[in-house]
């Protein structure tokens, strides 16, 4: 198999970006403690916070939070070593200032399902930072047996270990969050967010434990992070426009996935996604766009996907848009979401199935304008040459194309 030059300064690339990320952070962080002279400092251990990994610290925190969050200039919450236990919580903003919540213990969930659909939640802030090394523990295996979202499509949704809503020209980096009891992070009205350098991880077969969720939100970056999970790494859903994803690594989990879209009524476009040098490892897909077969109308257009390597990933290149994860479905019609502008650029790999590149759309609104350059993919499995499907696609491709193209 060939192996372009750039591939691998890609993988160097992400190796030096994830192995040295917590040398560079530790050397950071007692910088930015040292020279913290303009920040006032509320630390969660002076509001009662007690490191047990017993009591609920809710009081303690919030409290914290809203003396941080009223005081005017930059200020920050901090939690510091130890283990916290925290029962839901919501930070709500406005705040007077930019705000930190700066974490560098572990903060644990309570055991089981909870009731609301949110473990922590931050709301209406403007620049916020959160950092810190610190970790988060959904204590997910004691939630995930209540899951019946297989069985049930009117489940209640476990909750997602921290939300971020109506957050803006905000910074998310250096967390951890493990076990979550569904999605480990997501962001709803968001606008402006940089995350770098987090790591999710929850088992490969635990339900529902998407790694990151983008809806309704605009300019949100992810880089140089692991993902590790039960569900999509990263899902970008209605309403996401400009999504810059680089250097993340996936696997396990279910890839990278625009959708699905098309369930709902009124859903808004998606539009502007970039995923660009990232490694999938061992997940369901790679790079993944799957609507409904449904009358509701949107648009899913502007993607490129680009510079990404494949490791066993059973679906490396797939568009689905007759999404129907538990059979049967109310198909009453085809897919009503236009795709339209997507680029697949310079990915190689293995695929583990023989088809590895599946662009299946919609019969009523046919794909336009795919374009295929450089698909370089080698099949692990005994079934021979790897194949590509496509129907009712409208694209072009250019350069090296295994497997053959079939548009
Ligand atoms: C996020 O990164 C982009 C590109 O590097 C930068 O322009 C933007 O200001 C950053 N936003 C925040 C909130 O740091
Ligand atoms: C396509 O998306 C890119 C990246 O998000 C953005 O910079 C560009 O302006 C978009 N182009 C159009 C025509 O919308
Ligand atoms: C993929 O995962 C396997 C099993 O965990 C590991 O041995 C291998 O090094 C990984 N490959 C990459 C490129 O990270």
């Amino acid at each position: 198999m060939r192996t372009p030059k750039t591939n691998v300064g890609v993988l160097v690339k992400m190796a030096l970006q994830l192995g040295f990320a917590r040398v560079f952070f530790a050397i950071f962080l007692v910088a930015s403690l040292a020279t913290a002279h303009n920040a006032k400092t509320f630390n969660v251990r002076n509001y009662g916070a007690v490191a047990d990994g017993r009591k609920d610290n809710r009081k303690a925190f919030l409290k914290a939070w809203s003396d941080a969050c009223n005081q005017k200039g930059i200020s920050r919450v901090y939690i510091p070593g130890g283990v916290y236990m925290l029962g839901t919580v919501e930070f709500l903003g406005p705040c007077k200032g930019p705000i930190t919540f700066l974490m560098t213990g572990t903060v644990r969930a309570p055991t089981g399902p909870l009731s609301t659909d949110g473990w922590i939640t931050f709301r209406y802030v403007n620049k916020l930072i959160v950092k810190g090394g610190g970790t988060l523990d959904g204590q997910g295996a004691s939630a995930w047996p209540y899951n019946e979202c297989d069985k049930n499509s009117n489940c209640r949704s476990l909750p997602i270990s921290i939300k971020f809503e109506f957050v803006t020209n905000s910074r998310i980096k250096y967390i951890t969050s493990i076990n979550s009891k569904n999605g480990h992070l997501s962001f709803f009205a968001c606008k402006n967010v940089n995350v770098t350098n987090i790591e999710l991880s929850a088992p490969g077969d635990s339900p529902n434990t998407d790694g990151i969720k983008i809806g309704s939100s605009r300019d949100i970056r992810i880089s140089s992070s692991r993902i590790s999970t039960g569900d999509d790494c990263i899902a970008i859903l209605a309403g996401s426009t400009n999504i810059d994803i680089s250097y993340v690594y996936c696997g396990p989990g279910h890839g990278i996935s625009v959708g699905s879209l098309g369930k709902f009524p009124d859903e808004d476009d998606v539009k502007g996604l970039v995923v660009r040098r990232s490694t999938f490892n061992g997940t369901d897909n790679g790079v993944r766009i799957k609507t409904w077969e449904s009358p509701w109308r949107s648009t899913a257009s502007n993607f490129t996907f680009e510079d990404i390597f494949m490791e066993k990933v059973r679906n490396p290149i797939i568009v689905d848009q007759a999404y129907c994860p538990h059979p049967p479905c109310n198909q009453q019609t085809a897919s009503h979401v236009q795709i339209k502008d997507v680029t697949y650029r310079n990915i190689w790999g293995t695929s583990s199935s023989q088809i590895a590149v599946s662009i299946d759309c919609s019969k009523q609104f046919p794909c336009k304008n795919i374009v295929m350059k450089d698909i370089n993919l080698a099949h692990l499995g005994r079934e021979g040459p790897l194949k590509s499907h496509c129907s009712y696609v409208d694209g072009h491709f250019y350069g090296r194309q295994n497997p053959p193209s079939c548009f």
